[in-house]
């Protein structure tokens, strides 16, 4: 154990590490649909190190069960009340890399989709999820002492521990809860809330759970939580301001001193250049002739002209509001018919921006194409193949593919939002610091003038160089995470 940690120990009057539970929606390599199962899929692997047992609780989706189904090792079922509703809950568990695994399994509420399309029956399949781990914990063949929650998926389960498990769910239980994203929140009327979980309507006032007419499952959590953190620390100041915080402002700012910011990192593992099986050719900040062959290999794959030379913008994100996507929309043709550059893009999401990119793939077809769907290979040749990575996000709490993209040598071109901001450090043209291009404003011109500023880089070899070895220098692994972690579950205890 680290000097730093024993010291910590000792003043927190405590003798070993804490013991975690992860509850999560998602968890990589299991279940993904964006960073929050990275960080979970992750974090548990870099605690270990430290000595922290953390162990993740996640559903048993439909995708686990069809690759892990035969390393799965049931431990026992249950049945919980939701309502009127009796629902079987089996509890599985899998070791995979060194990381325990939980696996509520249910299927009625679990099968194809981590998310169900309605927003009903999602937030029926999270209350049913959240009851389940309540009722799972003290059942378990490990005593956890803190409960890191995630987004609203789980957010109710400090709330519901403290108001509905007479004396506390066990003596000394903590509850931390990580904002990953706030534009998600689990709103729906106090009646459904009654109905799926039982909640008092006492409860059911500005002071608790009700926000703007409706029951809110994070502002719950954020309400009972012991300590609230989110995946930046620029996000944790961006939150407590109306623009971002998407109403929560009020308990936030309450909050304040429970709310910190630690950013995520990526797994070195799972996106390293230099070995990763699934690329056509490797390389390192020093040796680039590999990322020169990945790209003429990206370029092959999606139907683009094969040319070295031409500069390759890419993004790999879900298509939502969140990532930027009007600005883009602004900007591409502007962009597209006068510069001579290709762009890449793979994602899935709102049918108005895969339709508005489908649309762009036709009219520049062989130098934009537009991967609608998820893929984790071709991401991997997205990042190991382009030369810029676009994420004008019109917020972003962490973001991890701009880490990701930094380490396989692709350039970010971000808005200065939450984590973006703390990650990517903008070119200066006079000190030639910098290792991407960033833009303030959420405006559409000021996108182009920093894809502009790209470009004109890639004209210059020494300035790219230079740029590149800075982005690719940087450590993005998940350690520095997971010791502010640690550090922050000593203090809860
Ligand atoms: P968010 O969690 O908001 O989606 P992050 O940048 O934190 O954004 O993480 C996104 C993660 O999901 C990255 O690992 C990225 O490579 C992956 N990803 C997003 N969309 C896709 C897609 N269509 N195919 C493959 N991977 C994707
Ligand atoms: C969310 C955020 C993203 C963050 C990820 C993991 O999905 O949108 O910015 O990186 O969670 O914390």
């Amino acid at each position: 154990m680290k000097k730093e940690f024993r010291d910590l120990l000792k003043e927190r009057g405590r003798k070993e590490l804490p013991k975690v539970l992860l509850a999560s929606a998602e968890c990589a390599p299991l279940s993904k649909t964006g960073g929050l199962a990275d960080v979970v899929g992750t974090l548990p692997k870099s605690l270990a190190k430290l000595g922290i047992d953390a162990r993740v609780i996640t559903p048993y989706h439909r995708c686990i069960k069809d690759k892990y189904a035969s390393q799965v090792q049931h431990m026992f079922y249950f049945y919980v009340q939701l309502g009127w509703r009796r629902e079987y809950v089996g509890i599985e568990k899998l070791e995979l890399d060194g990381m325990t695994v939980y696996l509520v399994d249910n299927e009625r509420y679990f099968g194809d989709k981590i998310y169900r399309s309605e927003y009903m029956e999602e937030l029926e399949q999270y209350a049913f999820f959240t009851r389940a781990v309540l009722d799972a914990i003290p059942n378990l063949d490990f005593k956890p002492e803190i409960v890191h929650c995630n987004d609203w998926h789980t957010a109710m389960i400090p709330m519901l521990a403290k108001t509905q498990y007479p004396g506390g769910m066990q003596s000394g239980l903590k509850f931390l809860l990580t904002i990953h994203n706030i534009a998600f929140q689990g709103k729906c009327s106090f009646d459904t809330v009654q109905d799926l979980l039982g909640v008092d309507s006492k409860y059911y006032t500005p002071e608790f759970m009700e926000l703007d007419g409706c029951a809110n499952f994070l502002k719950g959590g954020l309400v009972f939580t012991d300590r609230i953190n989110t995946v930046s620390p620029s996000y944790a100041e961006e939150i407590k301001m109306p623009y971002y915080a998407e109403g929560l402002q009020g308990i936030l700012n309450a909050r304040a001193g429970q709310l910190s910011g630690i950013i995520n990192g990526i797994d070195k593992d799972v996106f390293d250049p230099r070995h990763e099986a699934g690329l056509p050719a490797h390389f390192d900040k020093g040796h680039r002739k590999g990322k020169a062959q990945c790209k003429a290999a990206l370029q092959e794959r999606l139907g683009l002209e094969q040319r070295p030379d031409v500069p390759l913008f890419a993004m790999v994100t879900r298509m939502t509001e969140q990532k930027g996507f009007d600005l883009v929309a602004c900007v591409l043709d502007d962009l597209m018919s006068r510069e001579d550059m290709q762009f890449v893009l793979l994602g899935t999401g709102d049918e108005r921006f895969e339709n508005f990119m489908r649309a762009a793939e036709y009219r520049y077809k062989g130098r934009l194409c537009s991967y609608i769907g998820y893929s984790e290979p071709l991401s991997h040749l997205i990042y190991a193949g382009s030369d810029f990575f676009l994420m004008p996000s019109r917020f972003e709490p962490c973001g991890l593919s701009q880490m990701i993209a930094m380490r396989y040598g692709s350039l970010p071109i971000v808005r200065e939002t939450g984590g973006l901001r703390d990650t990517v450090i903008p070119y200066n043209q006079y000190t030639g610091e910098g290792d991407g291009f960033s833009f303030s404003n959420y405006d559409a011109w000021e996108l182009r003038d920093a894809m502009r500023k790209a470009l004109d880089c890639y004209r210059k070899p020494e300035v790219m160089e230079g740029l590149i070895r800075n982005a690719m220098s940087k450590d993005f692994g998940f350690d520095r995470s997971a010791e502010e972690y640690a550090k922050l579950y000593v203090w809860m205890l």
